[in-house]
């Protein structure tokens, strides 16, 4: 997990390395390098520590030349350091490499290296690939091509890599096996890197690279080729998202505008599912899904998912079986892809992933696919490798999510699966027209309902700045507002550090409630008119305790008055919805815990957005 770029054209390089790696930190930032050709030679720059760190060194001591690789580094094989940074050259400084994936085999290879005399300069996994291509180019295998593809021979794992080499000025190789790779063509130059946004600001057609295939960069165009050398050609893809998207504008961290966008995220998810009836009542059509046979037939629904994504894939299951009367499985993909899970072709089979990269989710996805099912992807990323591999693509159209922790691809999910699933409870005639009708004016409201909440975001700042340093923070919620808990949970800790729970609400006394006293902060979701007087129970019972609380609601206010800190009022939406409007106040009040520890919300420590590793 970690992000590559290269750049070769007739500008400088670093300023465009240094650009690109910016746009790809979110995917890793203990440590960042950049390698640069100049004069027939290799100059490398790395360090721990930040990309602005990198910079400040380059300002200081530049390096010209006008190609180059980079590399923003997510530690897994040998802890953040100088030396364990990326770019990585063979000891004569001839070839230097960045990579972005895990090489499983790395033991053997470095053993059989240093057994022929190669002295290691870290303790990465990655250091064994240049080692490994200068062998095979050194004794004769011929040009650098063949020696990459040699090397590729002997690698177990994922990668995506960048190779340059002394002896080839005028070009970059790159290749991909299971971590993801687009290369672009632009004014400037050849481009390549680990996602799109970072390629928004100098090109628009992009080639995102197959499993194997190798990429050639020279100044003015890519030459694409296959694992055996054979070269293919290929129209580029065009990226349509506004570069604006993948900027801060003016807020001060993209998780805040990304909590922002939610409501326009979230129309973008509606809008082109809603078309007109033959007798010009709003209907919910997915132009990717035909509702066919097999969908009336089916007997289950099966979604894998992780992190915040499998949050989504709850929703779904309440969604589903709330809507459509079908039998619903949840499954975290890390699990779902080892324990043998059983399979019955008349299931439906559902994966749910912002990057479409995250490697259990993959896994998950190809297991289903191995064993018949026909899979259907929930993503929010064009051209991403579940895109391409699952059998139908429904897009959330969120745009770029820059922030670590996941926000408006949530809401856009949830959108995608509500639809969805009432989608399928008509076609299997569970909801009747009058009701319908109702849940579709319901759900176009949400998005003007979600500005609204945006725009108290004040109460949850002050709040937030009374709370933050609670060592305890538990949600609470009963049935839809279970899931919305464990999300809530989930995003507090991944950006505030704070020790953060979910349970559902009917399970304190089995075992939470021993944990609360006045140390605790207890948030309870309370937007389930029929379990109104059991959330009332249950935050009596942490008051009681010492607990502070605050109470995210859309009725009765008064009935809370008297029992909790604060409350939150959400506006009025069918029960069911809830969870679109209901986790944003939860969302910004991660965020202004985060921002008053003195975290960077955008970058949580240890975390990265898309996890392409186990
Ligand atoms: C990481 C990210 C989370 C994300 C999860 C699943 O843990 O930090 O924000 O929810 O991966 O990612 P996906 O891209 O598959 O939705």
């Amino acid at each position: 997990m970690c992000g590559i770029t290269g750049y070769i054209g007739n500008e400088e390089a670093s300023p465009i390395l240094i650009q690109t790696l910016k746009k790809l930190e979110y995917r890793g930032y203990d440590s960042a390098g950049i390698a640069v050709m100049r004069n027939g030679k290799i100059f490398v720059r790395k360090m721990k520590g930040r990309i602005n760190s990198l910079e400040e060194t380059l300002l200081e001591n530049p390096l010209n030349g006008q190609s180059g690789i980079g590399h923003t580094r997510w530690a897994t094989h040998g802890e953040p350091s100088d030396a364990n940074s990326h770019p990585h050259t063979d000891s004569g400084g001839n070839i230097a490499i960045v990579h972005n994936g895990i090489i499983e085999n790395y033991v053997k290879l470095k053993q059989s290296l240093q057994s022929r005399g190669v002295v290691f300069q870290s303790d990465t996994d990655t250091e064994v690939i240049v080692h490994i291509i200068n062998y095979f180019y050194r004794s004769g295998e011929g040009a650098l091509l063949q020696a990459v593809m040699e090397t590729l021979k002997l690698l177990n794992g994922s990668y995506a890599l960048a190779v340059v080499c002394s002896d080839y000025p005028d070009r970059i190789i790159a290749v991909r096996k299971d971590s993801p790779l687009i290369a672009g063509c632009g004014a400037a130059g050849s481009f390549i890197a680990s996602d799109v946004p970072a390629l928004l600001e100098y090109t628009r057609d992009v080639y995102f690279l197959n499993n194997g295939e190798i990429a050639v960069l020279y100044e003015d165009h890519i030459e694409l080729r296959g694992n055996d050398g054979e070269v293919i050609l290929r129209e580029t893809a065009r990226i349509d998202w506004d570069a604006g998207s993948a900027e801060k504008n003016n807020f001060p961290h993209f998780m805040l505008k990304e909590i922002f966008e939610q409501p326009k995220a979230m129309e973008n998810a509606l809008l082109p599912r809603l078309k007109k009836s033959a007798l010009n009542n709003p209907v919910v059509d997915f132009d990717e899904i035909k509702l066919d046979e097999s969908w009336a037939a089916a007997r289950r629904i099966v979604i894998a998912a992780c992190g915040t994504a499998y949050n989504a894939a709850v929703i779904g299951k309440y969604a589903f079986e709330h809507f459509a009367r079908i039998p619903v499985a949840v499954d975290l993909a890390s699990e779902y892809r080892y324990r043998n899970p059983i399979f019955d072709k008349r299931d439906i089979f559902i994966v749910i992933s912002q990057s479409g990269e995250t490697a259990d989710t993959l896994a998950a996805a190809r297991l289903m696919k191995q064993n018949g099912a026909r899979v259907i992807a929930v993503t929010n990323a064009p051209g991403s490798t579940l895109s391409r591999e699952a059998d139908v693509v429904v897009y959330t159209y969120a745009g770029p999510e820059i922030a670590v922790a996941s926000t408006k691809a949530f809401t856009s999910q949830m959108m995608c699966v509500y639809l969805l699933a009432l989608e399928l409870g008509r076609f299997r005639g569970h909801i009747a027209d009058e009701p319908y009708k109702k849940y579709i004016t319901a759900l176009s409201a949400i998005p003007a309902q979600a500005r609204r909440i945006l725009d108290k975001k004040e109460i949850i700042q002050r709040f937030a700045a009374r709370q933050y340093n609670k060592t305890k923070m538990f949600f609470m919620g009963r049935q839809f507002d279970y899931p919305v808990s464990m999300e809530s949970a989930l995003k507090l800790k991944e950006i505030s550090y704070t020790h953060s729970e979910a349970f559902a609400a009917g399970e304190l006394k089995h075992g939470p409630i021993a944990l609360i006293d006045d140390g605790t902060l207890v948030i309870a979701f309370a937007t389930q008119k029929e379990l109104f007087e059991k959330m009332i129970s249950n935050i009596r019972e942490v008051s009681s305790r010492g607990a502070s609380s605050l109470v995210i609601t859309c009725d009765r206010v008064d009935s809370f008055n008297t029992i909790t800190d604060e409350i939150f009022t959400l506006p009025k939406t069918e029960d069911c919805f809830s969870p679109l409007l209901s986790v944003i106040p939860a969302q910004l009040f991660s965020y202004y815990c985060a921002v008053q520890r003195g975290n960077d919300p955008d970058k949580p420590r240890n975390l990265a957005k898309s996890v392409t590793v186990e």
